[in-house]
């Protein structure tokens, strides 16, 4: 018997026509076997990805630093258009997760973790801007250090496809995420894909080149 996995919400994400391998990223944690694991998203805007964990009555730590994506408010789309974002504390509401979220309302790199969780997410967060001040090795280190023993690192990232991209580390190439996980790591999962035209949403609001990688990692000293 086919069993249909899709989890019906009543709300919905303003990211949620971009692009995403977040399903293989709940699939290992599925693999993981644990019933009731705790996962931290880092980036997690209005709630993409926190809402459905939440919803699978995972424990979830959500780390966004933007206040319109988590108080809600209006942001610029494509052709002057305003969209309205509920924010991630009203979706939760919305959908009655609140007890299984804790939020961090603050810059990843500036927030203090003082907790251990089962695997840690990031969804194209840090090449954005606000995390080129700092070394990219800082913001990774920084994720891998909240992972218990047998912890998942998953991350989808965006590659350079742009002259710009070039000079800045944020953007990974081919393979040189494996620089940052040592023996203590197994890889599990790596892919790249090709150059893909992606149309306008939030923060891009023309029709644009992306290229991203996919990552999961088990900690494993
Ligand atoms: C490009 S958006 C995420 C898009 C993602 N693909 C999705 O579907 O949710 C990146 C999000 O990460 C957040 N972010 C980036 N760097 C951050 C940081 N250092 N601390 C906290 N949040 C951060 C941004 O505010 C934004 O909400």
């Amino acid at each position: 018997m086919t069993v249909n996995k899709t989890i019906m919400l009543s709300t919905k994400s303003i990211w949620q026509n971009t692009k995403t391998f977040f399903p293989l990223f709940e699939s290992f944690i599925e693999k993981s076997d644990n019933p009731r694991p705790v996962v931290c998203i880092v980036g997690a805007s209005d709630g993409r990805f926190v809402v459905p964990l939440a919803r699978k009555n995972y424990d979830i730590i959500a780390v966004e630093n933007d206040p319109i994506m988590i108080n809600g408010g209006v942001v610029e789309g494509p052709n002057k258009t305003k969209i309205n974002v509920l924010g991630l504390k009203e979706r939760l509401k919305i959908e009655q997760l609140s007890s299984s979220v804790k939020i961090i309302e603050n810059n990843f790199l500036d927030a203090d973790l003082p907790f251990l969780v089962d695997a840690v997410f990031t969804s194209s967060t840090w090449d954005c801007t606000i995390n080129h001040n700092s070394s990219l090795k800082e913001y990774i280190n920084k994720m891998q250090v909240i992972l218990k023993p047998s912890g998942l690192f998953c991350a989808e990232y965006m590659m350079p496809c742009e002259e710009k991209h070039l000079n800045v580390e944020h953007f990974l190439d081919e393979r040189k995420i494996n620089n940052f996980f040592n023996e203590d790591w197994q890889i599990l999962e790596e892919f790249f894909t090709p150059v893909f035209i992606d149309e306008p949403h939030v923060g891009k609001i023309f029709p644009h080149n992306h290229r991203m990688g996919f990552f999961v990692a088990k900690k494993i000293k």
